[in-house]
């Protein structure tokens, strides 16, 4: 159990300077042979990636921007569950170091405050079509104000400063306390499978409950989010009581 978990992952941290993306840092030596659990965390990001292809706004000192290398055996169907996992465990690492009541919402960016404060980009890289290794991409806004933020982000996204009641952040200990969550989730996924990651999920997730809304390229839908199914899809619940699945993308709660 917990108690008896011994880390192993906390040494194998880098903390660079400035990089393009830690994502394409962490490929190179995932590429090169490294361990699972091998991280690379920089202090700024001068071409930070977001999901969709979108940038992510990295200034230098203020967030926690790091890569995770995984190395699971999994059936590529089954990766989406490792993106819920990450969630799980940056949100229990912020709740445990900060007191702020951070929550997920589908598939795993972590909102404090009706605000976006983490971001969690997953990358699978294939050998012969199976999953060869996985980069596990986390931004932490951790000490930004909210002058950090160009304009188009002002009101979307917040910090932990900024829930916390302007105390900054120990970001060495909480880059620590996410690769421990993270390696002691991932050690209760081998062992007992995606139950009870999707439970502690379910109990932190905002999404829960809402009624939300999604473009396809066949329209819109829009429906209420009873829960997860076994992949790590969203489950919808329409206006006819019919229940369709999520598997990826954007949702957004009304
Ligand atoms: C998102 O919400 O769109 C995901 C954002 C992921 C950002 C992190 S910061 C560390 C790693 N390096 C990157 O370039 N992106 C991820």
């Amino acid at each position: 159990g917990r108690d008896s978990f011994v880390p192993g992952w906390l040494d194998r941290v880098q903390l660079l300077e400035t990089v393009v993306s830690t994502q394409e840092e962490a490929k190179k030596l995932a590429e090169s042979g490294a361990p699972q659990g091998t991280t690379v965390r920089a202090e700024e990001q001068t071409g930070g990636r977001g999901r969709m292809g979108r940038k992510w706004h990295s200034p230098r000192g203020k967030g926690i921007w790091m890569s995770v290398v995984l190395r699971p055996e999994l059936p590529l169907s089954l990766t989406p569950q490792l993106t819920l996992l990450a969630g799980v465990a940056v949100c229990l690492a912020i709740r445990e170091v900060t007191g702020v009541q951070a929550g997920i919402k589908w598939p795993n960016d972590l909102l404090a405050g009706g605000r976006k404060i983490c971001g969690i980009l997953l990358e699978s890289s294939l050998r012969e079509g199976r999953l060869h290794y996985a980069i596990a991409g986390i931004g932490i806004a951790a000490n930004l104000t909210e002058e950090d933020y160009p304009p188009d982000l002002q009101g979307i996204g917040t910090s932990l400063l900024i829930e916390g009641g302007g105390i900054p952040v120990d970001r060495s200990a909480l880059t620590a306390a996410v690769l421990t969550e993270l390696e002691y989730l991932y050690l209760v996924y081998r062992e007992q499978g995606f139950a009870p990651i999707r439970e502690l999920w379910e109990s932190m997730s905002v999404t829960l409950g809402r009624q939300v809304g999604f473009n396809t390229p066949q329209g819109r839908c829009e429906g209420t989010a009873v829960g997860l199914d076994d992949n790590g899809g969203l489950l919808l619940k329409d206006g006819t009581g019919s229940v369709i699945s999520v598997l990826s993308g954007e949702i957004e709660m009304i």
